[in-house]
């Protein structure tokens, strides 16, 4: 199958607009009556009947508008046919702890990728009513306005966001020497818990890099288009090549990359100077 032109991606960028923000409207109108709040096994990995409702809204307008692709969605695994190049990743509710507890910093996450690589994206904070797009060569969008990453060319000056997996309680690699290290070393570090929303701040420029490790495509697949598209740069923490399986990326805005990779290789051993 061969790339999508501009009139395809266009949309598909609808597509995932439609989706995120009628899924968007679900979490906002779900928000004050959540009853059932479920842990999905790991300590704090926690799903509400809003995720699920979310998602089915989603997949619904996939099924209709574009039958044929393939899906992956956080709460229903993979669907669809199996020969497309086309698959959906589909975050229905990115910072599931913040709504749960009422801080409204979540979002729907809505990412298309052709042939591994995404190509679409639409996150859409209902709490804020801001909407990011991207799509492939057609530039990124808050609210329909262009946007940009940001001018911060020194660690000194900028302000990073990360984030910590669930399994933090049963891994060494918990992220928290990383954490503490680029805390000391910037003005200072946000923990946003909605990896999406953290991927859409550095595109629009608000923040200056992200890092995180044990991601799944669907919190990362749309953030990574509009961050590209915004200017942004998205590659493994070493700078190589990104492998969306992987959970681990490094996005920033391109002009602290190769400072914060480095940083990373030596928070550990920065670390470790404490307790020796
Ligand atoms: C989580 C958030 C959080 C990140 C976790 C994700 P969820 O997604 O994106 O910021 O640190 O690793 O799993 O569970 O709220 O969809
Ligand atoms: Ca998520
Ligand atoms: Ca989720």
């Amino acid at each position: 199958m061969e790339f999508p032109d501009t009139k395809e991606l266009q949309i598909f960028l609808d597509v995932a607009t439609e989706a995120a923000i009628t899924a968007g409207v679900i979490l906002e109108d779900l928000v004050d009556q959540l009853e059932k709040i479920e842990e999905k096994g790991r300590p704090g990995d926690l799903v509400t009947e809003a995720d699920k409702k979310a998602e089915t809204t989603v997949l619904n307008i996939l099924k209709r508008r574009v039958p044929h692709h393939q899906i992956l969605a956080e709460e229903s695994g993979k669907l669809g046919e199996n020969e497309s190049d086309y698959l959906w990743a589909i975050d229905p509710l990115d910072g599931t702890t913040n709504y749960a507890h009422g801080y409204p910093a979540s979002a729907v996450s809505v990412g298309l990728l052709w042939q591994g690589k995404p190509i679409v994206g639409a996150v859409y904070n209902p709490f804020s009513k801001e909407l990011f797009r991207g799509a492939k060569g057609l530039g990124a969008t808050l609210n329909y306005r262009p946007i940009k990453v940001s001018q911060t060319n020194e660690l000194n000056n900028s302000l990073l966001v990360t984030g910590f997996a669930y399994d933090r309680r049963e891994t060494k690699d918990t992220n928290y020497p990383e954490f503490c290290y680029l805390t000391h070393l910037t003005q200072g570090v946000r923990r946003g818990g909605s990896a999406s929303l953290d991927m859409v701040s550095v595109a629009c420029g608000r923040l200056d890099g992200y890092w995180e490790r044990g991601l799944s495509p669907w919190d990362i697949a749309a953030g990574i288009i509009i961050l590209e598209e915004a200017g942004g740069k998205v590659t493994a923490y070493d700078e190589g090549p990104l492998n969306i399986e992987s959970g681990r990326l490094l996005a920033t805005n391109g002009l602290i990359h190769q400072s914060l990779s480095q940083a990373l290789t030596e928070a550990l051993p920065w670390l470790k100077r404490f307790y020796s």
